[in-house]
């Protein structure tokens, strides 16, 4: 075989390779444009249903053993010491064992007193993950 009969073969295969490997993703990207309103339909239903950062209710004071008042001046603290730097991240994103550790974690950079630890705390703990 010549030389150029050789690179003929290799760039037939090469081409043959692209064609077998390009036809079936853009098939897969044509179904996933079509399924995309839905897909996004769905991530704003549930973002509606699941509130990320709750609002207390006189039951969830009542579970904690604290007052609605209380609760809500938490929820604020939480608000204003939390979302300097990142997004307020939803009490639900861990399990309330682990919430201290992460509070531990920001503190130096939150400059928290004794009491907005606490409130930080209890709001987080009140609507953590189970
Ligand atoms: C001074 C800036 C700063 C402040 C204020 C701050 N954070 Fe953060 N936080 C960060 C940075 C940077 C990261 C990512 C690096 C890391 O994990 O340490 C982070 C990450 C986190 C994470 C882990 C990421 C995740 O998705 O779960 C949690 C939880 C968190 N912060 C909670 C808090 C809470 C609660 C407060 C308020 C007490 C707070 N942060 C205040 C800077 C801050």
């Amino acid at each position: 075989m010549t030389r150029e009969q050789d690179e003929f073969l290799e760039l037939d295969r090469a081409a043959a390779r692209l064609g077998r490997v390009r036809s079936p993703a853009t098939a897969e990207d044509r179904a996933v444009a079509r399924m995309l309103p839905a897909l996004l339909l769905l991530v704003a239903a549930a973002a509606a249903c699941i509130p990320a950062i709750p609002e207390p209710r006189r039951d969830d004071a009542d579970r904690m053993e604290t007052t609605e008042e209380r609760l809500t001046q938490a929820r604020q603290r939480y608000l204003d010491k939390c979302m300097a730097c990142h997004e307020a991240i939803s009490p639900a994103r861990h399990p309330s064992g682990q919430w201290p550790k992460w509070v531990a974690r920001m503190e130096p950079g939150a400059e928290l007193k004794p009491e907005d630890k606490e409130l930080i705390l209890l709001y987080l703990e009140a609507f953590s993950a189970p």
